[in-house]
């Protein structure tokens, strides 16, 4: 079976682009399958720090094909300035590179569309999404009539199509109560996207096709999960989600590819809980250890620099979103961010209207109300950055980790305590897993 899949559990940022980087080793194809340019890898490798937004990391190694499906919503002029990015410093894109043309366009209607109605939520408040156009896009998607996908790009009513959404939407932003004050020009947007399209060009494909004959020829596939379970928009902290299944459960949709080929799923957590943006974060530290995590961890958004909330492990919405994910086994991240912090707490229960609970709550309204239930463990003092193998973690670290894969009812099987590739601990018996620097060397004669 030839897939292995990686999924945030939390609220997105848990440092799956460095585990992604990693297994890519062990795999021919990394595939992105939902989202947009709202997502944000750090991938630091031989010194070097890489930042990519929509091409999947597995760039960074030669041949190793990336592709991006119709599950994504693609702005072309992110996924230029980042191949740009990446040929400046000398990778090559050539015959590496899939774009699907099925994948939905963000056009600048939508940027504009995701500024006017972030802070119009029924009921108050703001989502506060990144501003990259990423739910007006999936709207029109799913409304069909408005929807413009790469493929059709290539096309000769492509300018035609343009005209009729920049008409509509015009009107739209022209009778838009607070006035938008936005006029949108079709003439020149339909340039600007048939000069993105000609870049693209060799690189736009069937990728739905491509997917099943490497499947079928069992070929081994690596999918990317962006953002996390729990901003899932079918499942998470609805309304405060994005506009796609960012869960387990999103994979087969967003790739074109069925679960069936799945045999591993790594559920990915930061040994912490943070998030960006607005809604319920029931163990939000905001005070001294919360400052403590979001310094030590340099907890500020990859795409929009603003400074992530952060609070205490929530084991509570961890357990719910590995198993909706149908996660395996589990990567606990950025562990060493711990060290330094007298005890550590992990959240194992709500209580909700004084009824104790351990049911991650389908209502934004219950989880607001979600008290949450700590259990205090000790920590330590020690730098972990410079630990390599499991045996030389503090004890308390060790017990840390232990709890979480109790709570969560997976085993860990890889730990981080640092940015870089060598910063990893692999615990899976299975040498096949752990990446090629820490499989025992056959023995010479
Ligand atoms: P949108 O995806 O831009 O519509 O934003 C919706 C919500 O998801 C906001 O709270 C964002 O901060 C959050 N979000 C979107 N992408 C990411 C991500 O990659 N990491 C963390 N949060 C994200």
């Amino acid at each position: 079976m030839p897939g292995t899949c990686v999924i945030g559990l939390q609220w997105g940022d848990e440092a799956k682009g460095k585990l992604v980087d990693i297994l890519t080793e062990d795999h021919e194809i990394v595939v992105r399958y939902q989202g947009g340019a709202n997502a944000g890898h750090t991938v630091v490798a031989g010194g070097q720090t890489w930042k990519l937004s929509i091409i999947p990391s597995g760039i960074l190694r030669d041949g190793v094909a990336c592709v991006v499906t119709g599950g994504v919503v693609l702005d072309p002029a992110k996924v230029i300035e980042e191949m740009d990015g990446l040929e400046s410093r000398g990778i090559r894109m050539d015959g590496k590179l899939r774009l699907s043309d099925r994948a939905h366009v963000v056009f600048p209607w939508h940027v504009v569309e995701d500024r006017l109605l972030d802070g119009s939520l029924s009921g108050g408040g703001a989502i506060g999404t990144t501003g990259r156009g990423i739910g007006p896009c999936y709207r029109d998607k799913v409304g069909r009539s408005l929807a413009i996908r790469l493929g059709d790009l290539y096309r000769q009513d492509f300018r035609a199509k343009v005209e009729h959404v920049a008409d509509f939407k015009n009107r739209l932003f022209a009778n838009w109560p607070s006035g938008a004050a936005t006029v949108l020009d079709a003439a020149a947007i339909h340039a600007e996207y048939a000069a993105y399209a000609e870049r693209l060009r060799p690189h736009v494909s069937d990728t739905t096709a491509y997917l099943l004959d490497s499947v079928e020829a069992g070929k081994r596939l690596l999918f990317e999960g962006a953002q996390g379970a729990l901003l899932d928009i079918d499942h998470g902290t609805f309304p405060f989600v994005t506009s796609s299944n960012s869960s387990g459960v999103g994979v087969a949709s967003g790739s074109g590819v069925p679960g069936r080929w799945i045999d591993r799923v790594i559920g990915v957590v930061k040994a912490y809980s943070t998030r960006v943006g607005g809604g319920p974060l029931p163990t939000e530290q905001d005070n001294a250890v919360g400052l403590h995590l979001r310094e030590r961890g340099r907890e500020y958004g990859t795409v929009t620099k603003r400074p992530r909330r952060c609070g205490w492990f929530d084991a509570v919405a961890a357990r719910y979103t590995a198993r909706l994910s149908g996660v395996d086994e589990l990567a606990v991240m950025l562990l060493d961010v711990l060290g330094g912090l007298d005890e550590l707490k992990i959240c194992s229960a709500y209580e909700i209207d004084g009824v104790r609970t351990t049911q991650f709550p389908g209502q934004i309204e219950d989880l607001a109300r979600a008290v949450p239930v700590y259990e205090t463990l000790p920590g330590w003092p020690d730098d972990l950055s410079t630990v390599r193998d499991e045996g030389a973690l503090p004890a308390n670290a060790r017990r840390y980790v232990e709890r979480i894969a109790e709570l969560l009812g997976r085993p860990v099987s890889i730990i981080s305590v640092g940015p870089d590739r060598a910063q990893t601990i692999f615990r899976d018996p299975e040498t096949t897993r752990r990446p090629p620097w820490q499989r025992p060397q056959p023995a010479t004669a």
